[in-house]
């Protein structure tokens, strides 16, 4: 997108890389994110309009190659954010130590000298830190204009240059004047504010056709937002008889799911839907099995064995064909291939990991258009696609589906019970009027019997936990605070009317420590 007026984001392998990038698109920026490597390229390019420099986990004084003094005296605008800051300050013949003191969390800074970079911000701001290296003398031609409370430099910036330094980070939410902060920034680079959903949608479909060209693509769809948006766009880019949509019924979709999509993907036109029936193969598949992990795989592997199976029966060698998938940028981080490079594996999600998924991406022949994207702002693009509404704000369902709730063995007696209880729990969500209210609402099914007693009679039943968090991103969430006595309905209904349950309880860990599935 070389004609597209942009910013730079040059990520040092910072957790937060594209939290700065969905700041910029929020504000209505354009940026793309370049690899250290590139920094000659991304300054020579006609549409730079400023240049981010991420954080990361490399110390400063070490790694100082990634920038050259030359670069750094370019009239670019550029904002250097923790690890980036630290760089500018090095390559200008500053320090970095890692004596001084550590900062994680919250701090509060005093500007010292008023600048556009913080215009309409308070002399004392809260600002989220999270370093061990400080800045312990300015490069040559910087000043400081920040401190935190202990003296550490938090703020800097060149006299002459339009270029700044933050030791704190704005692109977090806990930083409340963060947005502030990136919006004087773009102010400075003379950014137009004109990106939106709809550019984002041109764009998609541009480099869906330039990557599939007159190639054929398998969609995978599951009836959820994600892969509904992704296997659209490749439609309006490349046209519906070049695009097959799959569907595999796992048996571990939720009560009337399958019938759901089916009818959904119909009215959309997509009429060469393949539906494919493998409820026993997989509950065969993960019979004995436990392990989370194990599941994971087992029917992350499964899946993907069907698939080639459909595929070979609709083109035969199904080698130079692409496989479309609604993967968002959080599914990629948590399975270790965001841009972060210590990104650490939290879940294997299963769309990302399998052998002949890792294969396809090698050769180029995945098309996932939604892999810089979190969860909200696909549902914005979906809504710009004309997908309903209530498709478009549905609660995310994982890959594995109720393989990973129904803890401990899954078995087809136990899919069915979790099913039941899911079906009223969320009921009775639309019911009280709260879905839209809520991230994510489910049912899990614990591998614990309690005793209870039910019409005079001792009862021996398994434990149902509720869910429901508020999130933006599925990264972070905080427990949904239910009215109580919403929640006694939905026990009381969950208790009489499937059988094999007799307690519920709600879960009320925040994401971190927990993570929003309970596998
Ligand atoms: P966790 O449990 O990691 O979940 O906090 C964050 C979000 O991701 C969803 N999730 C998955 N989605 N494949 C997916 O497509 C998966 O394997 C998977 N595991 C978790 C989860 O439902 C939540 O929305």
């Amino acid at each position: 997108m070389e004609d597209i007026e942009k910013v730079g984001i040059i990520d040092f392998g910072s957790q937060y890389t594209q939290l700065i990038a969905r700041r910029l698109r929020e504000l209505g920026v354009y940026s793309e994110i370049y690899s250290p490597d590139d920094v000659e390229q991304v300054l020579n390019s006609r549409s730079l309009k400023g240049l981010i420099l991420s954080g990361g986990p490399q110390e400063a004084h070490v790694d100082a190659q990634h920038l050259t003094v030359h670069q750094s005296e370019t009239h670019i605008p550029i904002l250097g954010i923790c690890y980036g800051m630290q760089l500018l300050s090095v390559v200008s013949g500053g320090k970095v130590s890692s004596t001084h003191t550590r900062e994680y969390g919250l701090q509060s800074v005093d500007l010292q000298i008023e600048d556009p970079l913080f215009r309409d911000l308070r002399a004392d701001e809260q600002v989220w830190m999270s370093h061990g290296d400080s800045v312990t003398e300015l490069g040559k031609g910087w000043e400081t204009v920040a401190r935190s409370g202990d003296g550490t430099v938090a703020a800097i910036r060149h006299k002459v240059r339009p270029q700044y330094g933050l030791q704190f980070h704005p692109e977090v939410t806990h930083t409340c004047s963060g947005e502030r902060i990136l919006s004087n920034f773009l102010d400075l680079c003379t950014c137009k504010r004109d990106w939106n959903a709809g550019c984002y949608i041109t764009q998609a479909k541009e480099k869906i056709r330039k990557q599939v060209g007159t190639g054929r693509v398998i969609s995978l769809v599951s009836g959820g937002v994600d892969s509904t948006v992704a296997t659209l766009l490749c439609v309006e880019a490349l046209g519906a008889e070049a695009v097959y949509p799959v569907y595999i019924d796992t048996g571990l979709m939720r009560a009337g799911e399958t019938e759901q999509v089916r009818e959904l993907l119909t009215s959309h036109g997509m009429d060469n839907l393949v539906c494919v029936d493998a409820k026993e193969e997989f509950l065969t598949a993960l019979t004995g099995i436990a392990d989370p992990e194990k599941k994971r795989t087992i029917i992350g592997d499964l899946f993907i064995k069907v698939l080639e199976r459909e595929v070979a029966k609709l083109h035969g060698d199904s080698k130079d064909t692409f496989f479309c998938q609604g993967t968002l940028y959080t599914d990629l981080i948590e399975s270790g291939h965001g841009c972060g490079k210590q990104a650490a594996v939290i879940k294997s999600h299963h769309n990302v990991n399998p052998p002949i998924i890792r294969a396809k991406r090698e050769a180029g022949l995945i098309v996932e258009p939604n892999s810089g994207l979190f969860k909200d702002e696909v549902r914005r693009v979906a809504e710009t696609l004309g997908v309903p509404h209530a498709l478009a704000w549905r609660h995310p369902f994982p890959g594995p589906g109720l393989g990973i709730r129904v803890l401990g063995e899954v078995t087809p007696e136990r899919v069915a019970t979790l099913q039941q209880a899911d079906k009223i729990y969320l009921e009775e969500i639309h019911a009280a009027g709260l879905y839209n209210a809520i991230w994510q609402a489910f049912a899990v099914l614990l591998p614990v019997q309690t005793v209870g007693v039910m019409g005079d009679k001792r009862t021996y039943g398994y434990v149902v936990a509720l869910r429901a968090v508020t999130s933006q991103d599925g990264m972070t969430a905080e427990v949904f605070d239910f009215p109580h006595d919403v929640l006694g309905r939905i026990s009381t209904r969950i208790v009489n009317e499937v059988d094999a349950v007799n307690r519920v309880v709600y879960d009320t860990t925040s994401k971190p420590p927990g993570t929003i599935e309970w596998e």
